[in-house]
């Protein structure tokens, strides 16, 4: 269930710009925006989201770094640098025909992340392994999973663990990633897997054409991911069905035959039993 919005702040100057998952957004008009968040959201991943939009600027990738904490009346936010321009899904809608090239500057982008250091980040292969022992999964799945995942390499990278295209924005100054409350430090493929799952069945439109694109979007994606050789193929196999199981713990309804059919493959490949529907 959609937690309770955060109270509808008061100060007059305030105006709404967008709302996502975890927070509403308002334009201060001073070159800066508040992100108020809802009362779901816990404290640990704002500090998070203040943290690493600081470290991802200090390593030189394109952000908005948090310039501090607001915490009033409204609810918790952060205060952010406003950045002109739609996201990338919005910028996308407008210019269809240019699918193709915003795609592969998402790719680069990623790839740019995966080139920085984590910090001092939580380990992806932990988050994995609590979301898939807390998820849904029949218990002899999640023990053969996470068997499974404990053989995987770890690496001290920086994942951004919800990149897709309303957490990028297109402005004047090229693109920048926001929103990096679920970053950890981990092998760039398993973020590229997770990247590819949101793009085919990640919140918004599922109708039938919508999908085709979808699935379209997330190939043209893996491509571009794969021609920079951060990762190779196997790679994103390798991560595949631990990061799809892991997912079922958060994932909101929708496109939810074709998602167990992925996620099934993904977990034949490396011999763990199919769930059953
Ligand atoms: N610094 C910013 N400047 C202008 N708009 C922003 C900024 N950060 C976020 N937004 C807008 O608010 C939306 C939601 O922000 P986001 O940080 O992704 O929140 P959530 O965690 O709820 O997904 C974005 O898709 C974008 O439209
Ligand atoms: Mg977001």
């Amino acid at each position: 269930m959609e937690s309770p919005a955060p109270a509808k702040p008061t100060t007059p100057d305030l105006r709404f710009i967008a709302q996502g998952a975890s927070a509403m957004l308002y334009d201060r008009g001073d070159g800066h925006v508040l992100k108020i968040f809802r009362n779901s959201v816990s404290d640990e991943m704002i500090a998070r989201e203040v943290a690493v939009s600081v470290h991802a600027n200090t390593v030189g990738l394109p952000t908005a770094p948090a310039l501090g904490r607001h915490d009033g009346e409204e609810g918790r936010a952060i205060v952010y640098p406003y950045l002109e321009g739609p996201t990338l899904m919005a910028w996308l809608r407008r210019h269809p025909v240019r699918a193709g090239w915003a795609l592969e500057q998402m790719a680069d982008l990623h790839r740019r992340i995966s080139e920085a250091p984590a910090g001092q980040l939580r380990s992806l292969k932990q988050v994995l392994e609590t979301d898939i022992s807390y998820g849904p999964a029949p218990m002899a799945i999640k023990q053969s999973a996470i068997a499974y995942l404990r053989t995987l390499p770890d690496a001290p990278i920086l994942t951004h663990g919800d990149f897709h295209l309303g957490n990028i924005m297109m402005t004047d100054a090229g693109l920048k990633v926001i929103d990096w409350s679920k970053a950890a430090a981990g092998h760039p493929a398993a973020d590229a897997v997770r990247s590819e799952m949101l793009m085919r069945f990640g919140e918004g439109p599922d109708d039938a054409i919508t999908n085709l694109w979808r699935d379209w979007a997330a190939r043209h994606l893996a491509r571009c991911y794969l021609t920079s050789s951060t990762f190779s193929a196997s790679d994103m196999s390798m991560w595949r069905p631990v990061v799809a199981l892991a997912w079922l713990r958060a994932r909101q309804a929708g496109r939810a035959k074709s998602f167990h059919r992925y996620l099934n493959k993904a977990m034949a490949q490396v011999n763990i039993s199919p769930i059953l529907i």
